[in-house]
């Protein structure tokens, strides 16, 4: 369907569309995702022109309109995955195995695993290999109902294949963030610092003259970047007009969330650590936190304090860490039920955080993450009743229809929604 067709989308059993404030949604306003029961709504040059009941849309159908029948379905705004490492060659399922047998993913990854052994595949990857993967994933995503990604590199660690993994990025039109200070590679072990001057002297203003990257990221652990190179690295970002985020108290208290609120960062992502005292400064800072169940499901630690994050009105995000050791899963589904059962989110708590929290948090709030006049038109028609069956019914693809910018992007047939 071209972009410049006019249609309606009639029939929604439920229209969730997380309309309200211009900004990201903080306490209680979490709880509100603005369903009109028996919705439609017209679509208009790729762009949602009107919302509302189906008695009030019915009358501005024109003669000629296309209509799409929800068949009393759930419409949603597609999901924005505001943390994933979607770009990789190959797979850790051997690592997933000795994993399952005990070791620990810090074990792993000291023995020359994890992510370094991630990077010697990727490396010896072409681009248009890593294309033709990252599609696959693309299509992955999609089919569970997610239309806007952000990817980071991370895998290359040099400046060569840093760029490719970036180059790739783009091609997917995800939204791209550099993450050369994602691990220290093989040829700099025991030179950190060594690693830390080529990723501020050589990569971060090449991928910045290259416009290959709006953000950057550093995975701030001790045993990794400290806090010190953390912030080398960020500062040097920040002054070229990169916006931050940070992988931040995740394998330990890292101090990664101090961090974040003391360099204004975007997002401050993982926390599953952080103490009381780094949520009050996220709080001061408007550091949006976000928060990854399923990588948390996945390596067995503590879930990160949700509801301690949204009491102290921080504007939570959902997101995937899509990436193949820590967190092998694209389904934001998966993670909304995660955050429902073990992180005692409430389902429109979890769909507000992976929408239009998610959509703030990459620099896209005004375009997408909720389904309003104006915004474009990325939304799914998922095969259920309710909303919250969403996140209820675990493991299976509720999305069924999916459009982006008003064009249909994923269908699958189902039987009428009864
Ligand atoms: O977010 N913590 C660092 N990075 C990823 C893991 C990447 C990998 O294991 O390949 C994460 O969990
Ligand atoms: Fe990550």
């Amino acid at each position: 369907m071209p972009a410049s067709s006019r249609y309606a989308v009639i029939n929604c059993g439920q229209l969730v569309t997380v309309a309200g404030r211009a900004r990201p949604r903080v306490r209680d306003e979490l709880k509100d995702v603005a369903v009109v029961d028996g919705g439609a709504m017209i679509i208009r040059n790729g762009c949602i022109s009107a919302v509302g009941t189906q008695s009030a849309i019915q009358r501005q159908i024109a003669d000629g309109d296309r209509i799409i029948d929800a068949g009393g379905r759930v419409v949603l705004p597609g999901f924005v995955d505001a943390h994933t490492h979607a770009v990789f060659a190959g797979t850790r399922v051997d690592e997933f195995e000795l994993r399952v047998e005990g070791a620990t993913y810090e074990q792993i990854a000291g023995k020359g695993g994890g992510i370094r052994s991630t990077v010697r595949k990727t490396r010896a990857a072409s681009e248009d290999e890593l294309l033709e993967s990252g599609e696959r994933y693309w299509r992955w995503f999609l089919r569970t109902g997610t239309t806007t990604v952000e990817a980071k590199s991370g895998y290359g660690l040099s400046l060569e294949d840093e760029l490719k993994l970036l180059r790739v990025i783009g091609r997917l039109r995800y939204v791209p963030t550099f993450l050369g200070a994602h691990e220290v590679p093989d040829e700099f072990r025991g030179d950190t610092a060594g690693y830390v001057r080529l990723v501020i002297e050589e990569m971060l203003p090449a991928v910045w003259r290259a416009r290959l990257a709006e953000y950057c990221d550093v995975f701030c652990e001790p045993t990794v970047f400290d806090v010190p190179s953390a912030r080398r690295i960020l500062s040097a970002a920040k002054n070229l007009g990169f916006q931050i985020r940070i992988h931040a108290d995740q394998l330990s208290r890292s101090g990664g969330s101090d961090l974040a609120a003391e360099m204004e960062a975007t997002t401050a992502d993982h926390l599953e650590r952080i103490e009381d005292s780094g949520i009050e400064k996220l709080a001061r800072a408007n550091v949006q936190p976000v928060l990854l169940p399923a990588c948390v499901y996945t390596l067995g630690c503590e879930f990160a304090p949700a509801r301690k994050m949204i009491d102290a009105g921080l504007a939570l995000v959902l997101a995937t860490d899509f990436n193949p050791g820590s967190s092998p899963t694209p389904s934001m589904p998966f993670v909304l039920s995660l955050a429902c059962t073990q992180m005692r989110m409430t389902p429109a708590e979890a769909i507000c955080a992976a929408t239009v929290n998610a959509a703030y948090s990459v620099g896209r709030g005004a375009e997408i993450g909720s389904l309003e006049p104006g915004k474009r038109a990325d939304f799914v028609i998922h095969d259920c009743r309710d909303y919250r069956e969403i996140a209820y019914f675990a493991g299976i693809e509720s999305a069924e229809s999916v459009y982006i910018g008003g064009e249909l992007a994923y269908s699958r047939k189902s039987q009428p929604c009864k």
